[in-house]
């Protein structure tokens, strides 16, 4: 990785730890979305009606603050330091509206709206930190697109130069993907006046949720070829190679101002135009996803951090994708999918975040913790997604908790036994992920490799 300035490092530093803030805001909530929904455990656990409230704010502080926060640690890195103000306004305004949105629950009368995508607590508090996070990813997101250099010199060369350039093409490409996102929700916010309640909401996050996929999906495949990197097991295509993938797998997002001319955002082609775009669309990124299997393939290195990262991040993605396929109604197959992809995505940014650490200044985190964070998060996310997936198979339905969810049958018992089996394990891995970290960030440890 090139010498970083000071400006970057500092930059990246401040997204990681409100990213690593999100992941536990999400964790310690997902800890209540499990006891809530798991048979024999619900019955006994007081704060089950709190539910829906724990749902909002898990899945805003992880697919939102967690992943935005993450690509903003990516677009710092990727940028030159230009534009520092922007950076950091950037920044502090996705902070406090990150801390709004977590202490929105809180509140009397902060009624949940299970909404797709960015569901909501209907409450001032929440959506005044909805707001200044968006400001603030935005501020981000132009920052990006203006410090990103795009290097054609370097990618026509075949020095390993040529593949750092593709992957810092790949980033601005992400940041495309991220305005395109941000743009559809204004969009779809200025048509959907006269939508009240769930209805509202469901339409305004829809277009933009859908593109925002996209943007994970690209820098979740520069992470593995960051990894692969970091492994010795530099990228096996050259730099232009590699680039064209990334533009085949962005070119679905050429379909977004389409849809949006093409059907009103409250007509049911609106949302299936959306839904057939991320079904075919992401299969654009297969090449992608083989070159980096082909580069995990080629890791020599035996045991590290990194590595156990990169195998469970890969095989989790390949089971949510598989499972996307098996979705059949509103069922919790649904979530079982969600996590295998998002969780996916998850753990390649936690290998990454190893690889980053010791390059921010922090220590390089080793030894056994390390190397088994992974898999202890990856296997107990396995089985929280077989536990759903099965479940869905017998009908569950997503998003209720407690005697709502009517488990009446044996294999339901069994299924959702798993579920709560596997996120307990899981969210055992998410603690063990924090405390490598703090860990590596303690004072102590600064330039300590
Ligand atoms: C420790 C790890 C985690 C556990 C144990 C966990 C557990 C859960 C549970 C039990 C639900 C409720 C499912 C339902 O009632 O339908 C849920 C929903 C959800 N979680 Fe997680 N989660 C974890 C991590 C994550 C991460 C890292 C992400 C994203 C980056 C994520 C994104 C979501 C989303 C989007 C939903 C909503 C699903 C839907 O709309 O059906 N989760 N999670």
């Amino acid at each position: 990785m090139e010498p970083l300035s000071a400006h970057s490092t500092r930059l990246a530093r401040a997204w990681l730890k409100l990213g690593l803030a999100a992941l536990i805001g999400s964790g310690l909530l997902a800890l209540l979305l499990v006891l809530s929904r798991t048979p024999g455990l619900h019955n006994v656990f007081p704060l089950r009606d709190f539910f829906r409230a724990a749902l909002v704010v898990h899945v805003d502080l992880s697919v939102l603050v967690w992943f935005m926060a993450f690509a903003g640690v990516l677009w710092s890195l990727a940028g030159n330091s230009r534009w520092a103000a922007l950076g950091w306004v950037g920044f502090w305004l996705a902070t406090v509206g990150t801390a709004l949105i977590g202490v929105a629950p809180f509140f009397p009368n902060s009624q949940p709206l299970l909404n797709n995508y960015i569901p909501v607590l209907q409450h001032p508090v929440f959506f005044t930190g909805l707001t200044l996070a968006a400001a603030g990813f935005g501020l981000t997101v132009l920052r990006a697109l203006l410090t990103i250099p795009p290097q054609i010199k370097a990618i026509a060369t075949t020095t390993p130069m040529s593949a750092h350039a593709a992957l810092r093409w790949a980033m601005l490409l992400g940041a495309i993907a991220a305005a395109l996102a941000l743009g559809s929700f204004g969009g779809s916010w200025l048509a959907v006046s006269d939508l009240q309640g769930i209805a509202r909401w469901e339409r305004l996050f829809w277009g933009g949720g859908h593109v925002l996929q996209f943007q994970h999906a690209l820098l979740v495949c520069v992470a593995w070829f960051w990894l692969a990197d970091a492994l010795g097991a530099p990228v096996a295509v050259s730099g232009r190679t590699l680039l064209g993938l990334f533009l085949f797998a962005a070119l679905p997002l050429l379909a977004v101002p389409v849809i949006y001319n093409q059907f009103e955002i409250d007509s049911g082609e609106h949302m299936l135009s959306f839904m057939r775009l991320m079904i075919y669309g992401h299969a654009l990124m297969a090449p992608l996803v083989l070159l980096a299997v082909r580069s995990l393939w080629q890791v020599r290195q035996r045991v590290s951090p990194a590595k156990s990262a990169f195998l469970a991040s890969m095989g989790l993605f390949v089971v949510g994708g598989v499972l996307a396929y098996l979705i059949r109604g509103a069922n919790v197959v649904i979530p079982a999918h969600y996590h295998g992809s998002i969780v996916g995505v998850t753990l390649a940014f936690m290998g990454l975040t190893y690889v980053v650490l010791p390059h921010l200044g922090f220590g390089s985190p080793d030894g056994h913790l390390a190397r088994w964070q992974p898999y202890v998060y990856g296997g107990g996310q396995l089985l929280h997604v077989l536990g759903l997936a099965w479940s869905g198979g017998y009908g569950v339905q997503r998003k209720v908790a407690g005697a709502e969810q009517l488990l009446t049958s044996l294999p339901q018992k069994i299924g959702m036994g798993l579920m709560g089996l596997g996120g307990l394990i899981a969210i055992i891995g998410g603690v063990m992920f924090v405390v490598v970290c703090l860990r590596a960030m303690l004072p102590s440890q600064h330039f300590k490799t």
